[in-house]
């Protein structure tokens, strides 16, 4: 094996069928097609890809994520939106802020986009059973925990409460508005929605995300937590939970860090002593109590 920052080095300068009996599996690249392409919102598209070599299906976990290679572009890592149930398809939505996500959202059906992973830790919806499950998503942030809802909601038996608190900037950035709405208008789920700023025809809830925290309804003493969304949102996601009385081992955060090579081995996801690709990106609040705390990381 090459020395571990050298690895995309190494795959340049050995030939293909060299680098495909020497590289672990997971680090190649496979070829998707793109079969759809969804707008969301203004800068955020759902694509739904599906294999054009290898193996049919895609098992995945909730909270899983890829990496996603634009050809000629670069790569980015991207979690997985899509139902786990549904292995055929491989569905992930993403927001545009750079050279990557801007150059994938300029794609087409038929497309092309290489995968590799799927990488890291997932969601605990295993762990969650006999529960409630309390998710705080907000923004982006709903998409990696998108698959949770489809898990907790196949499985609905084996869950207690399930309460969804979802915040957005404004009305049109709600991701899944549609989704969201019939989550809305069923009888075995709380959903609660807020915009940071009211525009257009909204008449629902206006502030953050963590207002709604304190009215949820939800058993504190008896629930498992799991927010993602911008590190600022978790922080006081986490302070609300904890302030509620949610015992710091049953928040589960997502942190999302600079990534390469996705399999822990170039170090640019560290953490502390943890690689976010590997042990992460999804922790137990108490794991990363340390890091997530201070204020700048
Ligand atoms: C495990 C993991 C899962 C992720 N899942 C998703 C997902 O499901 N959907 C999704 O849209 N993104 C997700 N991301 C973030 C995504 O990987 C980045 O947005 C992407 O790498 C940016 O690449 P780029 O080349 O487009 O932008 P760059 O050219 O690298 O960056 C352009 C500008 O955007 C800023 N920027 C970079 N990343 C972010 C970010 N995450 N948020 C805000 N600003 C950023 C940069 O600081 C820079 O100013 C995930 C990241 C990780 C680590
Ligand atoms: S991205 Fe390389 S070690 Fe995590």
């Amino acid at each position: 094996m090459p020395p571990a920052c050298n690895l995309w080095m190494y795959m340049v300068t050995v030939k293909k069928s060299e680098a495909v009996a020497v590289l672990p599996e997971p680090v190649l690249t496979r070829p998707f097609g793109i079969r759809r392409v969804v707008a969301e919102t203004a800068d955020t598209f759902t694509m739904i890809l599906e294999p054009l070599s290898g193996p049919h299906e895609y098992p995945f976990l909730p909270g899983q994520f890829n990496m996603l290679y634009i050809y000629g572009v670069g790569e980015v890592p991207i979690s997985i939106s899509g139902d786990p149930t549904r292995p055929r398809v491989l569905t992930h939505t993403t927001r545009e802020v750079g050279t990557v996500t801007k150059a994938m959202r300029r794609l087409k059906v038929g497309d092309v986009i290489g995968v590799r992973g799927p990488y890291g830790s997932c969601w605990p919806v295993k762990e969650a059973e006999g529960y409630d499950v309390v998710i705080v998503a907000g923004g982006i942030g709903l998409a990696p925990l998108r698959p949770v809802i489809y898990h907790v909601l196949g499985n609905r038996e084996k869950y207690g409460k399930v309460v969804l608190l979802f915040g957005a900037r404004t009305p049109e950035d709600m991701l899944f508005r549609k989704e969201v709405e019939k989550l809305r208008s069923r009888f075995d789920m709380e959903v609660f929605i807020t915009v940071d700023r009211a525009t257009g025809d909204w008449h629902g809830n206006v502030g953050v995300v963590t207002t709604l925290i304190g009215r949820a309804p939800f058993d504190p003493f008896h629930c498992i937590a799991m927010t993602c969304g911008p590190e600022i949102m978790m922080r006081f996601t986490v302070l609300e939970l904890v302030k509620r009385g949610v015992p710091e081992d049953k928040i589960y955060i997502s942190m999302e860090r600079n990534m390469k090579c996705g399999v822990g081995l170039c170090g640019h996801c560290q953490l502390g002593g943890s690689f976010a690709c590997k042990e992460g990106p999804v922790y137990a609040y108490d794991k990363m109590k340390d890091i997530f705390s201070k204020r700048e990381m």
